[in-house]
Formats: C-alpha cells, sequence, structure tokens
C-alpha cells in the first residue's frame, strides 16, 4: 500500500478511553474525544488529516502500528501503561518506518518511579509530557515541523 503522507495516526491505550473521569485531578476532566477534535483541528490547520484508535489491547495497537507501515506518515501515541514495560509495543514503532511521537497528559518523570521509565522514548524522535490534552496538539504541530523539514 502506498504511503499517503497526510495522514497522522494518532495512538491511545489502556484506561484512556476513561479520561474525563479517570483521577480528574491528574488527567483533567476533558474527554478522549475532545482531545482527538483538538488535535484534529491542528492537523487540518497543517494539512494533516488524523486517524485515531483507542486501544486497551496491546495486540490491537501492535495491529494498527503495522498497518501503519509504508502508509501513514508519522505515529502519535500515548500508550498509557504499557508505557513503561510493553516492549512489543516497542519493536512494533521501531519497525514503523517515519517518526514516532509519544506523548502524556501528566509528566510521567515526576511521579512513581515506576513511571519514570518509558520503552517508547528510544523509539521516538520526542516526547511531550505534561500538558494535559494539550500535548495532542503540540505533538501535532511537532510532527508537522519535522516532516516539513524532513
Ligand atoms: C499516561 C501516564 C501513564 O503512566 C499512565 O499509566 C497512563 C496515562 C499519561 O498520559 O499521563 O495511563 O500515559
Amino acid at each position: 500500500m502506498a504511503r499517503n503522507a497526510s495522514i497522522v495516526l494518532v495512538l491511545n491505550g489502556p484506561n484512556l478511553n476513561l479520561l474525563g473521569s479517570r483521577q480528574p485531578e491528574i488527567y483533567g476532566t476533558a474527554s478522549l474525544s475532545d482531545h482527538m477534535a483538538a488535535a484534529n483541528n491542528a492537523a487540518g490547520d497543517h494539512g494533516f488529516e488524523i486517524e485515531s484508535l483507542q486501544s486497551n489491547s496491546a495486540s490491537e495497537l501492535i495491529a494498527a502500528i503495522h498497518g501503519a507501515r509504508a502508509r501513514c506518515a508519522a505515529i502519535i501515541i500515548n500508550p498509557g501503561a504499557f508505557t513503561h514495560y510493553a516492549w512489543s509495543i516497542s519493536d512494533a514503532l521501531a519497525a514503523f518506518d517515519g517518526p514516532v511521537l509519544e506523548v502524556h497528559l501528566s509528566n510521567p518523570a515526576s511521579r512513581e518511579p515506576w513511571r519514570q521509565v518509558s520503552v517508547v522514548a528510544p523509539v521516538a524522535i520526542g516526547s511531550i509530557a505534561g500538558f494535559g490534552g494539550y500535548g495532542y496538539v503540540l505533538a501535532v504541530q511537532a510532527i508537522a515541523a519535522h516532516l516539513a523539514k524532513s
């Protein structure tokens, strides 16, 4: 399948479907669809289209990453808790032939020690963390700037 230079895949991992009601003091009160709508608007400003998927299953996320190979321009991923131990997701992202950007609503570096390890960071061009849902908009802008210069 040919690469569509305008599609950015946005993946969200486990428990992010609960955004809005899940620990709002940490993750905020907006829902995942609010964040995806904001990301979509930002993507439109840069001539990109967002394809998004949330899954609580690593195998579904891996299948989506495989499906993006040679097709999507970039992947933005908030892997949720998979961030900290899912080497299978890290390997799948390493096999993707475009830039990967890691996003977190909270700042895992300032939280529990087990959250301070990311197995995704080594295969990402960068990480955006601690800016709540605005991180998805920042990620779209960062990917647009990155693709424009590459
Ligand atoms: C998170 C941070 C992870 O540690 C946590 O397991 C999540 C959300 C974030 O967006 O801040 O589920 O990825």
